[in-house]
């Protein structure tokens, strides 16, 4: 097989996910679905065994069946919602393994997680940090909680998802941070217990990473010299990943090369929070042509997936690749469109693409991350199957939506 993306491509011209063709599980399951291979999770997961702790962002895909293959590789989950909680506890991922972060935790959430005991809470403000003490206290527990900082350091991604600059509404600066350490000292009912950032998402720059940690290093020091002592130095997630197929992405080699020393010079164990760099470039949505529409200057292909389905590209104006799945030697140039009424509803515009007709498929690749995780079900779409290729068989690990589950929560 010549592969696009690890464990992904084409073999006698007919696009395969490790040893299964992806229209055999498009004709099967129907589509669109989203298709992903347990190989390419694995050998990502892999990449970031010099961790403590590899916390995967469950944001980026949260389908049960997928948290219980990285739980069985040892991962842990960094989740934000108690809705993330309950999916990695269900998975069968120990509370010790959790980390819980955003801006608005609500006590509901800070309860049930404090009473399953996750690993630690990564504050992002003060009023949080009074709010997790306060629960703890009816609780009568002690809360473990990281600071999120903020390092004021550009990463160079698409700014919605740059999470780390000045004006950011993510972490607290240093001074506020400190401030936010001696209370959690003070506290009987808080721990400090580590520290915690995260930077953004997509990022290419390792720069990035080491201009972040060493700012984190010199604050660690200097908690020190207040004697706040913790332990775990949580480096988020963000390392990037290719979206153009035959292309090496950053290294999470070069990544360990940055943290490690940083980490062993301060004593405190590693943890990480990768998302798309795990899932990202291991699924593909095979979505069906519907009709072919020529206009005097533009050929359309319009799709059965939408930006329901898939929000990347309406979102943030996000590149996917995007092929046949029948490899076809004649290109000519089309706009992938789905049949959301918006007119943001575009996988594609004016891309040399093989020459299709009613029925064929097209694959939109490196929608592992951010995929299904952000499907809605906008103009009253059922959301799409999900499905994990396993060598030469597969599983249903999400089934398609149907017309009554769109409304049954309703009267
Ligand atoms: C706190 C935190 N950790 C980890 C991640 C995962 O990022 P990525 O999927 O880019 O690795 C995110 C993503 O937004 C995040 O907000």
């Amino acid at each position: 097989m010549k592969e696009l993306f690890p464990f992904i491509g084409f073999e006698e011209g007919k696009l395969k996910v490790e040893g299964v063709f992806v229209e055999e599980v498009a004709r099967k399951v129907g589509t669109p679905v989203y298709i992903y291979s347990k190989r390419a999770i694995e050998e990502a997961f892999k990449e970031f065994n010099f961790t403590y702790l590899t916390a995967f962002a469950v944001k980026s895909n949260s389908n049960v069946s997928i948290l219980r293959l990285l739980k069985d590789l040892g991962a842990g989950a960094d989740t934000v919602s108690i809705g993330e909680i309950f999916r990695a506890l269900t998975a069968g991922i120990e509370p010790k393994k959790i980390v819980f972060a955003g801006v608005g935790k609500r006590e509901e959430e800070i309860e049930f997680a404090l009473e399953r005991g996750i690993l630690m809470f990564n504050v992002e403000s003060k009023g949080e940090l009074l709010k997790i003490e306060e629960v703890a206290k009816k609780l009568n527990k002690r809360a473990p909680v990281a600071v999120r900082v903020n390092p004021e350091v550009d990463p160079k991604t698409h700014p919605y998802i740059a999470t780390g600059l000045k004006n950011s509404k993510f972490g607290v600066d240093f001074e506020s941070a400190l401030e936010l350490y001696k209370i959690a000292k003070e506290s009987k009912y808080l721990e400090p217990i580590g520290i915690h950032f995260h930077i953004g998402s997509q990022i290419k720059e390792l720069s990035a990473f080491k201009e972040a940690s060493l700012k984190v290093r010199d604050f660690v020091k200097e908690l020190r010299s207040e004697r706040i002592e913790i332990e775990l130095f949580d480096a988020g997630g963000g390392i990037g990943i290719n979206y153009e197929p035959f292309k090496e992405p950053p290294s999470v080699r070069k990544l360990s090369e940055i943290l490690k020393p940083i980490v062993k010079e301060l004593g405190l164990k590693l943890i990480l929070e990768p998302g798309r760099r795990i899932v990202g470039n291991a699924g593909v949505l095979i979505t069906q042509v519907l009709y072919v529409k020529r206009n005097k200057e533009k050929t359309f292909y319009i799709v059965d997936a939408g930006m329901n389905d898939l929000a990347r590209p309406s979102l943030y104006k996000a590149y996917h690749y995007i092929d046949g799945t029948t490899y076809k030697e004649k290109r000519v140039k089309a706009t992938v469109v789905g049949p959301i009424c918006e007119s943001g509803d575009v996988f594609a515009e004016d891309r040399e693409l093989p020459e299709l007709k009613e029925g064929d498929y097209l694959a939109i690749f490196s929608t592992g991350a951010y995929g299904f995780s952000m499907a809605s079900n906008y103009n009253s779409r059922p959301r799409p199957a999900e499905v994990l290729i396993d060598g030469d068989g597969y599983k249903v690990i999400r089934e398609r939506e149907t017309l009554a589950s769109l409304i049954e929560r309703e009267f």
